[in-house]
């Protein structure tokens, strides 16, 4: 049985935690009040920077402290039988603290989405929209709030690291994890994500980027070895990283668990030196994904700072085998103090030791749901409203069917270490203890409630959808249909195909026969293919939309709010339109086989990710001349607009345009701004160099600034290893879509 089916196992009961925290709470009362400065401890000053504060501690610290700051214990603690160690606080990471110095442990848990294992401890969590989703809103703003939220939960359970933060941009939309990243523009991914971070930290909680890199699918992610030139590298994922790093400041970066160019991630020095530390400038420390470290020496020389877990035998890497390596001279003490040095500079920087976290804090539930429900209503997409079908008159509306998806009593979220604990627990199937592994877990927000609250005269009728001859029947008998279609996503499980499962097409199929006012909903990971697109009158892309997500799908369906949201991933006709046919290595024997286990192939292979390099997404539709099903930062409005009058500093650095509202409701339109290369950088596509977003009442127009980022109008050159502009002419496109931007410029390098 693997790592991960023991976790999942274990995960599924509920078992011996009632006991939670207490040793901690001992710990946390041992510690120095914030204000503590003593010249005994003088890096308590907090006039000091961090970087000098931790210097401070690594004089003081012994080989023994050095070592134990650098490696920690994790799930494998849930495991019957395995030692619960002392101030742990049932999350997914722990480094116990150094009492004598006023140093505090590290409290990790998994937070992508929301704080995971919150039922251990019979507590609530804020369940957010799906980071793309949340990407989706093209708003900062939206992000820096995801990351507060996060932030604020984790710090009142206890935590004081997030380990979220996913960035690997969507290179293999049908890879597991495609909801707990930000879609597949390196600005877009790293703008939203730094922002994200930003948000975790503000409330004194170290935040994380993850996962480093090039784990752009689950199957064999242990073993498989991704391969990519360094320029395509650079300008697609690691740009990612890059601006989400240079953004957010994140405490961590988790490596992952795949080769790259041949090497483990998490020993990697290309990546872990050469590009995050030299290129990029992070200060923070690298953790390994749980249980991806594979080595102690040459680990550690290549830039790994912290080995995350133990491993269930007690055996670690990092622990006393680094320890002997550094007696040996095999590893410079050096280095270990530079170990240390980025661990607890990253926790002053953070503010984790001068704002201990307090055990007795609650969660406000009404709070995090409310923030859930603003940041999906500016997530959901409209993708097509035919005949302007929404938004749906609350007054004359006589009769809804809503169809599918257990939208009777809840909404979908995503599975694996992203995963929420459901409140009262899984809507659709109730049993106790936290989700299971694998489960495809619904949240009591139940669209069903939020449409009847909404049209309160209307009869609002549901139908299961198992049936589609009895879903067309009641469809047939209903003025308007809403038909929810699912697709269940999570960690260690790509998908073999886009296609929606479990004949879900089929009922779309029949239902959108038997009424031509049918409005599809999908609660999808990522981008699904739509062969009943032109049937429908309606569809919108919910995402996992979250808590809030029912209240804010019924506001934008009726209206109270507009959508304003777009794609963040291209949504293709077919899986072969993508670079790859098929998930490499995910055969359909090694699905049946993997279920819901990511270690499944379990030989070395190679994912050729040369084959697009760095044209991912829409640079990959543009380059092979494909027409998607919907573009890049497509979506609708109720209202319309029009694009005018850009101009562009001469030093490419910035841009100007006007936008009109030409309908007669108020709206929030994001404008795109994309940049062409000079021929020189040998690209037959564009790329998004910036984008904003601006609210206007009905015939108001304004002017908008937009920065254009300097990255995504360079190349990476290989030589100088740095990002260099071509000289020669830019030509600079705008408007609401990748694939609609009538608005053009040019200027000039020399
Ligand atoms: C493995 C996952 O890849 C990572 O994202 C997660 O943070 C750790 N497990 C801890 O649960």
């Amino acid at each position: 049985m693997s790592m991960t089916r023991v976790l999942g196992t274990m995960l599924a009961s509920s078992m011996l935690l009632a006991v939670a925290g207490a040793a901690w709470a001992e710990e946390a009362e041992a510690l120095p009040p914030a204000s503590s400065s003593s010249a005994a401890r003088p890096w308590m000053n907090t006039a000091l920077s961090p970087d000098t504060r931790a210097e401070l501690v690594v004089k003081q610290l012994t080989l023994a402290e050095k070592i134990q700051l650098v490696h920690g214990t994790g799930w494998a603690s849930l495991i019957p039988g395995n030692p619960i160690p002392e101030g742990w606080n049932y999350g997914a990471g722990y480094v116990p603290a150094i009492a004598r110095l006023g140093i505090p442990g590290i409290h990790m848990d998994d937070s992508a989405v929301g704080v995971r294992g919150a039922a251990y401890l019979s507590r609530y969590a804020t369940l957010l929209p799906s980071t793309v989703g949340a990407a989706a809103s093209f708003d900062p703003q939206a992000a820096f709030l995801y990351g507060s939220v996060i932030g604020r939960e984790l710090r009142a359970q206890g935590f004081n690291m997030s380990i979220g933060g996913g960035v690997d941009i969507t290179r293999e939309p049908r890879n597991g994890r495609t909801f707990e990243y930000a879609g597949e523009d390196p600005l877009l991914a790293g703008t939203m994500t730094g922002n994200l971070i930003r948000g975790v930290q503000s409330q004194h909680v170290m935040g994380d980027i993850k996962h480093y890199a090039f784990n752009d699918q689950e199957t064999g992610r242990s073993y498989y070895n991704a391969v990519i030139g360094d320029r395509a590298a650079q300008e697609s994922d690691l740009l990612a990283f890059r601006i989400g790093i240079d953004i957010g400041q994140p405490a961590g970066v988790m490596c992952s668990y795949n080769q790259v160019n041949g090497v483990y991630a998490c020993e990697n020095p290309w990546l872990l030196t050469r590009v995050l530390r030299k290129d990029i400038g992070f200060k923070g420390f690298v953790v390994s994904d749980w249980g991806g470290t594979h080595s102690t020496v040459a680990s550690a020389l290549a830039g790994l700072d912290m080995e995350m877990p133990s491993s269930l035998d007690g055996k670690s890497y990092f622990g006393t085998p680094l320890q002997q390596a550094v007696e040996h001279g095999q590893v410079p003490m050096a280095t270990l103090d530079a170990m240390d040095q980025r661990i607890l500079r990253s926790m002053f920087a953070a503010g984790v030791v001068d704002h201990p976290v307090e055990p007795r804090d609650v969660i406000d539930p009404f709070e995090g749901r409310d923030d859930a429900r603003r940041i999906a209503e500016q997530s959901m997409v409209l993708l097509r409203n035919q005949r302007q079908l929404l938004p749906l008159d609350a007054k004359s509306v006589q009769s809804i069917a809503i169809i599918g998806a257990h939208a009777d009593v809840g909404v979908l979220s995503g599975g694996g270490s992203a995963q929420v604990d459901a409140p009262g627990g899984n809507a659709a199937d109730p049993h106790t203890g936290g989700a299971k592994w694998g489960e495809a877990v619904y949240f009591p927000s139940s669209p069903l409630r939020a449409v009847r609250r909404h049209a309160p005269d209307a009869k609002v009728t549901f139908d299961p959808g198992t049936d589609p001859a009895a879903a067309a029947a009641l469809a047939r008998n209903s003025q308007v249909v809403i038909v929810f279609a699912q697709q269940h996503m999570l960690e260690g499980m790509d998908r073999p195909t886009l296609a929606l499962p479990d004949g879900q097409d089929a009922l779309i199929e029949a239902v959108a026969a038997a009424n031509p006012h049918t409005v599809v909903v999908l609660e999808t990971g990522g981008p699904v293919l739509m062969p009943w697109a032109d049937q429908v009158a309606g569809i919108v892309e919910a995402w996992y939309p979250g808590i809030g997500g029912a209240q804010a799908l019924a506001n934008l369906l009726f209206g109270d709010v507009d959508f304003s949201a777009k794609l963040p991933v291209t949504f293709p006709r077919s899986d072969d339109q993508l670079p790859y046919p098929q998930v490499t290595g995910l055969t359909p024997a090694v699905f049946a086989a993997a279920k819901t286990d990511a270690q499944v192939p379990t030989a070395q292979f190679t994912v050729n990710y040369d084959k697009a390099g760095a044209a991912v997404g829409y640079k990959w539709f543009e380059q092979q001349h494909l027409a998607p099903l919907f573009p890049f930062g497509f979506g609708l409005s109720y209202t319309t607009y029009a694009y005018s009058g850009l101009n562009v500093a001469a030093d490419g650095k910035s841009a100007s345009l006007t936008v009109r509202n030409t309908g007669k409701r108020a709206g929030t339109e994001i404008a795109e701004v994309y940049a062409v290369l000079p021929s020189a950088a040998g690209e037959s596509y564009k790329r998004m160099v910036g984008f904003t977003r601006v609210t206007l009442a009905p015939g108001e127009a304004k002017s908008v600034a937009v920065a254009l980022n300097d990255l995504c109008e360079s190349i990476y050159d290989t030589g100088k290893h740095a990002f260099v502009r071509l000289p020669g002419t830019y030509t600079i496109l705008a408007g609401s879509s990748s694939a609609d931007t009538p608005l053009k410029a040019t200027f000039r390098v020399p």
